[in-house]
């Protein structure tokens, strides 16, 4: 599809327990790039092939969980569109002005009905990926550091009235419904994976009660090689695994659910097939949702169901 509006998730800002635990576990386990630190004592970090600046920022709190997820757009134009275009839906927008986040430009927030925070930005800095534009080799030591994934892709998070957030993401912002679980009854969905590229998912949704809640932030990676070295080094590090390695069944991709330090969940996964918005969404019934979740066992993880921050 024409990457013309919303281009691809750009960062989450996430809460840890203690932070000095959290730099060490992000940045030694995870293997992702340290790039700053502000004055409200975030500290931010990028993926070693990725090229703006950051891509996932953590702050110490008394409690775990995301703050916000935001996606980068194409320009300041799109920017100001899809301000207006939200606020001509019912929504309203929030401005943060440029610098409040490190190397970051203006962002529009907003709330979606699950409770979660959202925000479009347009600039970033461009820090590159520590290879040169010309004649770039394929890799660099950054890639050796730790689990290293190459990329923030997605995130799944759980809140109320996803139907809702389903239309804010289709109508306003060019998202497309790429694959759904079923109610139990068939009368509605209970989980939604949405895309603004032809990944299989950009940012996905599970029906929960309670507001706000993370699942888990999502970090690709290259292989399936890739995906169990991930998980070597978990173990190595006595990091607590929640599922995997497996494969999904939704999304088709391969996978490991594990927690960091503070108990948010991560992934490190890689694969998936390359959808369009011309493709009919793929629909899992609830009796078969085990399935879906993981494939070769066919197991619905009671922790997949309940476990949150
Ligand atoms: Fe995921």
């Amino acid at each position: 599809m024409a990457m013309t509006g919303v281009l691809r998730p750009g960062h989450a800002q996430v809460r840890v327990l203690n932070l000095e635990e959290g730099i060490h576990f992000y940045r030694n386990v995870l293997g992702l790039v340290e790039t700053g630190r502000d004055d409200q004592g975030r500290v931010y970090f990028k993926c070693w092939d990725e090229r703006d600046h950051s891509c996932y920022v953590i702050r110490e709190a008394d409690t775990a969980g995301i703050d916000f997820f935001g996606f980068k757009v194409l320009d300041k134009a799109t920017l100001e569109k899809l301000d207006a275009d939200l606020q001509a839906y019912g929504l309203t927008t929030t401005r943060i002005p440029a610098g409040e986040m490190l190397e970051t430009g203006e962002r529009v927030r907003f709330e979606l009905p699950s409770g979660h925070l959202i925000e479009l930005y347009a600039e970033k800095t461009r820090i590159g990926n520590g290879i040169p534009e010309v004649n770039p080799a394929p890799w660099n030591a950054q890639r050796e550091h730790g689990i290293a994934p190459v990329q923030l892709d997605h995130c799944l998070l759980y809140g109320p009235n996803i139907a809702e957030v389903q239309k804010i993401f289709t109508e306003v912002l060019g998202f497309y419904l790429v694959e759904r679980v079923l109610s139990p009854d068939g009368d509605s969905d209970v989980g939604i994976w949405l895309s603004c590229s032809h990944k299989v998912h950009d940012i996905a949704f599970v029906e929960y009660p309670e507001k706000g809640k993370l699942h888990h932030c999502s970090f690709l990676l290259e292989s399936w090689e890739q995906v169990l070295r991930a998980g070597d080094i978990m173990s190595m590090n006595e990091v607590n695994v929640d599922i995997g390695p497996t494969r999904h069944g939704v999304t088709r991709g391969c996978t490991i659910y594990a927690w960091d330090p503070s108990g948010n969940r991560f992934e490190t996964f890689m694969g998936g097939y390359h959808p369009y918005p011309d493709y009919e969404p793929l629909a899992w019934t609830y009796d078969n949702f085990a399935q879906g979740l993981d494939y070769p066992q066919r197991k619905l993880h009671e922790t997949f169901l309940t476990v949150v921050t």
